[in-house]
């Protein structure tokens, strides 16, 4: 356990002694084992065969950034071995469709490579996505078992071209310093501490509305009504865009992050070109239009009145505005919808938030490790390193696993738990580390506090009435939808 830890709570410095942990009653029923295998709490759809794949197969078959095993969670089993049997693994290309990559998984690999961007830079792209490898061979071939290859066939004929983009994009999240520095600088008063402290009432004020608006007595999708409302909200207050065409905005930006195929948000490679064209021109006209007014604290603002900005491309430009709203967007959404999913799941902790005896924002961050909404960010080693006694080579891809990371017993205390009150609830990787941590995970933080402690007051009971629909992905770990019915008061 690293002694000094900068994303600690410093309120919190001691570590949790074991008559301090609380103990948690498990909430599956006992006949459920493959399912307490893989992570306690956590529902998944993987079979007791695939577990047992998992736990068998040769190392070098191991795919971990293959999408199936996250909407069946089978990836919390393929990363417990990984990090107890070969922690800095390689996929070779033959057994993936991403391409072949390095995986960090534990906490200490993946805090060496985030804090060294000059051995790992952030240049080559972020996200891990199929690539076509043209060979002509099937995509689903070479996913690893039978459920992950029956998933990809449905997507084939949409997959091949899913990594065209209409226009280039380079964000400050896949810069090295010194140009990554100076976009950051630029963007980071939008989401300033005066800023957030400005912002409150505004977002209090929707949080309100949005919940007294919900249809009490009825069913309906969380993700729907409140998560995604919350941040579209939000995300358009941060641009100054139009509110009443906020959901573009969500629309946009899950084009941009979805892996693409059949029930997706981008179904095919025409549909993420139009989406991105679309988006593309918006911004790029919200930006223009910022040029002839007052200097303000929005996004489009900030880069439209910056002194440094005439020297930048359009594909800069347009990449830091994607970014900045992509990063605020599926995050945060899938937090929301995660906090209720996982305190349906572990009730006694649910009644330790609706009792006082455990905070709100304790409980924020421990949701925002648990959930992960972002399981990695890729690098590119910019020279021959050793890491774990393993040689990655100048140009290999690596994948920092945040997912992973954030379940290493070796840090964290029965990770697989979600307990509110942990001791050092800060103590994440969530957000990354070094020079691109999250600019705007302070406010998340608050998005999610706000929201909790509206609820608080008004339903003393909210019930998942249903496991909620995971996404297919490899990057965003989140939900498509979760119904709830907040029963009616008498
Ligand atoms: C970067 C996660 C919310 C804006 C990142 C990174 C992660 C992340 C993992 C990359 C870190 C690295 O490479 O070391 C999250 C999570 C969120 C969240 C889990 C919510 C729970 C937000 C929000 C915004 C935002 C609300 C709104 C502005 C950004 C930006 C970057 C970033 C601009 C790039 C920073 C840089 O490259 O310097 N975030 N994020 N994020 N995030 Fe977030």
């Amino acid at each position: 356990m690293p002694t000094t830890d900068p994303i600690a709570d410093p309120t919190a410095s001691t570590p949790a002694s074991p008559a301090d942990t609380p103990t948690t009653s498990d909430p599956i029923t006992p006949t459920d084992t493959a399912t307490l295998e893989v992570a306690r709490g956590s529902r998944v759809a993987a079979s007791a065969e695939r577990l047992e794949d998992i736990r068998t197969r040769p190392l070098e078959r191991m795919d971990p950034g293959s999408p199936s095993a996250f909407r069946d969670e089978s990836v919390f089993a393929k990363f417990e071995r990984l990090r107890r049997e070969d922690p800095v693994h390689y996929t070779p290309a033959e057994h993936t469709r991403m391409g072949a990559y390095w995986s960090l998984t534990t906490w200490e690999h993946i805090m060496a490579a985030d804090t060294d961007p000059e051995t790992f830079s952030a240049d080559a792209g972020i996200v891990m996505r199929p690539v076509d490898d043209g060979s002509g061979a099937s995509l689903a071939e070479a996913y690893e078992d039978p459920s992950e290859r029956a998933a990809a066939q449905s997507q084939q004929s949409a997959q091949p071209q899913q990594n065209a983009q209409p226009f280039q994009i380079q964000s400050l999240l896949s810069m090295d310093p010194p140009e990554h520095d100076l976009h950051r600088q630029i963007v980071a008063p939008g989401v300033a501490p005066t800023r957030l402290t400005d912002l409150e009432p505004l977002i209090r004020r929707r949080a309100q509305k949005i919940l007294d608006g919900l249809p009490v007595g009825e069913e309906f999708d969380w993700v729907d009504l409140v998560s995604k409302e919350l941040t579209a909200m939000t995300l358009a207050t941060l641009l100054n865009f139009p509110q009443e065409h906020r959901r573009r905005l969500t629309d946009w930006s899950d084009a941009v992050t979805a892996i693409g195929g059949p029930g997706q948000a981008i179904e095919t490679p025409e549909e993420r070109v139009a989406a991105m064209g679309e988006f593309f021109a918006t911004l790029m006209g919200v930006l223009e239009s910022r040029r002839g007014e007052e200097p303000a604290l929005d996004f489009a603002s900030l880069l439209a009145h910056s002194p440094h900005t005439g020297e930048f491309t359009k594909a800069q430009l347009f990449g830091d505005l994607v970014v900045l709203l992509v990063g605020g967007n599926d995050t945060t959404r899938n937090t929301i919808t995660g906090s209720l999913y996982a305190l349906s799941r572990w009730p006694e902790q649910f009644a330790k938030l609706r009792s006082g005896e455990a905070k709100i924002p304790s409980m924020v961050s421990e949701t925002i490790r648990w959930q992960t909404p972002l399981t990695h960010m890729m690098r590119v080693a910019t020279k021959d390193t050793e890491l774990g006694g393993k040689t990655i080579r100048r140009g290999d891809r690596v994948a920092l696993w945040y997912v992973s990371g954030n379940r290493d017993t070796a840090v964290i205390e029965d990770p697989d738990e979600f307990i509110i009150d942990r001791k050092n609830p800060r103590r994440h990787i969530s957000f990354g580390f070094g020079i691109h941590r999250c600019l705007g995970n302070r406010l998340a933080e608050l998005q999610l506090r706000i929201i909790w402690e509206e609820i608080l007051v008004r339903f003393p009971e909210i019930h998942v009435v249903e496991e909620p629909v995971r996404t297919f992905d490899n990057f965003v770990r989140g939900y498509e939808s979760m119904r709830v019915l907040i029963p009616r008061r008498n």
